[in-house]
């Protein structure tokens, strides 16, 4: 058996987009042999609708007792005036921190194919290949004291803490560097720290810790200046190393590069390479059951779950050469969708996967 995993399609486009990379989960099995087993469980709206709770304690035990977890997507308008406590998203955040999921894999990388998808220029984006490491279970996220309190004056004061003890940046400062090891050796550290003595430490810590990794070239530079460059000069990245939430936001930037963040996958690991993958992408809930969303994401983050948590590294591939084959062929979902090319829905754009799997046998 190479693993147990624990499938959790959550909200809006989750189910659709989930479907079809179990389809491919299961090509892999009929037809490569890959032994895993897999079981589904609720998440977010959906099992806040069903049990009260948006992350149930089956679901955490499920989670808990798997090797890795494939995730779709959490949230959705409905749930938007409940509680913060008892949202959706709640059941991501809930998995990520008990889990110790603290490290946020998210490549930006670009296809060929969709060169022309993107709202850049060719020549700026061809050839992009991005490593985001964005820290995922500390900072603003997680940090206290938080909430919102009534003054004696009356009003309102909302509060959020930004914090990092210095084995947090460490540590994610040391998965970032091996990463880069196997890459370009260029790190990037993206930071505030002209403004946030939280971020300075950052720095200080990053610095430090590179000093333990000769061959790592680390640089560092401040979040608005890295949303900037990103737009204006992609290709100057190499590995991305950063905070929780400016990685959310630089993330969700980053994607639009490769033509849509349709295409993009993820991974959050522990300390022992357990992880949990979904796309980059949200729950969509205004195109959420029209067969129309992007299954390729998820897909291709079935593709790091084999690399990463699960030990095939040629499955890995052969997902990755598929969905590649697939866009050869000129499929395109709507958000990819170029003039010239063929328009398929989420379901068709799986099967395409699939096909193109089994033409590799
Ligand atoms: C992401 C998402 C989540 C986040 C939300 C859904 C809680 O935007 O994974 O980037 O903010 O981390
Ligand atoms: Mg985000």
């Amino acid at each position: 058996m190479t693993g147990k995993i624990a499938v959790l399609p959550g909200d809006g486009i989750g189910k659709e987009i989930v479907s079809e990379a179990v389809k491919v989960l299961r090509c892999l099995s009929e037809d490569f042999g890959l032994e895993v087993e897999m079981e589904e469980a609720l998440v977010g709206g959906t099992a806040y609708d069903a049990t009260g709770n948006p992350l149930p304690e089956e679901t955490l035990n499920l989670a808990r007792a798997s090797d890795a977890i494939l995730l779709g997507a959490v949230g959705g308008y409905k749930w938007e005036s409940l509680d913060i406590s008892l949202r959706p998203e709640k059941g991501l955040l809930g998995l990520r921190s008990n889990l110790e999921l603290f490290a946020n894999l998210r490549p930006t990388f670009l296809f060929p194919q969709l060169v022309h998808a993107s709202t850049l220029k060719p020549e700026v984006v061809s050839g992009l290949d991005i490593m985001i490491v964005r820290e995922l279970t500390g900072g603003i996220y997680f940090g206290k004291p938080r909430g919102v309190r009534r003054l004696e004056n009356g009003e309102r004061e909302g509060v959020n803490t930004l914090i990092y003890s210095e084995s947090e940046v460490r540590r994610i400062g040391k998965v970032a560097f091996d990463i880069a090891m196997k890459r370009s050796k260029k790190v990037c550290s993206v930071d505030k720290a002209n403004v946030l003595e939280c971020t300075e430490m950052w720095r200080e810590v990053m610095s430090e810790e590179a000093r333990n990794w000769p061959e790592i070239e680390l640089s560092h530079m401040y979040a608005d200046n890295t949303a900037m460059q990103l737009i204006r000069e992609p290709k100057q990245f190499d590995v991305i190393v950063t905070t929780n939430m400016f990685g959310d936001i630089l993330s969700d930037a980053a994607s639009m590069l490769t033509g849509s963040i349709g295409m993009l996958p993820s991974a959050s690991l522990d300390k022992n390479n357990k992880g949990m993958y979904e796309p980059v992408h949200g729950s969509a809930p205004d195109i959420a059951g029209k067969n129309i969303a992007n299954p390729l994401a998820t897909i291709l983050s079935v593709a790091m779950m084999l690399r990463y948590s699960l030990d095939k590294p040629q499955m890995a591939e052969r997902i990755e050469k598929a969905v590649s084959a697939v866009l050869d062929e000129g499929k395109r979902t709507a958000d990819i969708w170029t003039q010239g090319t063929q328009r398929v829905g989420t379901s068709e754009m799986g099967n395409a996967v699939v096909a193109a799997l089994r033409r590799q046998i």
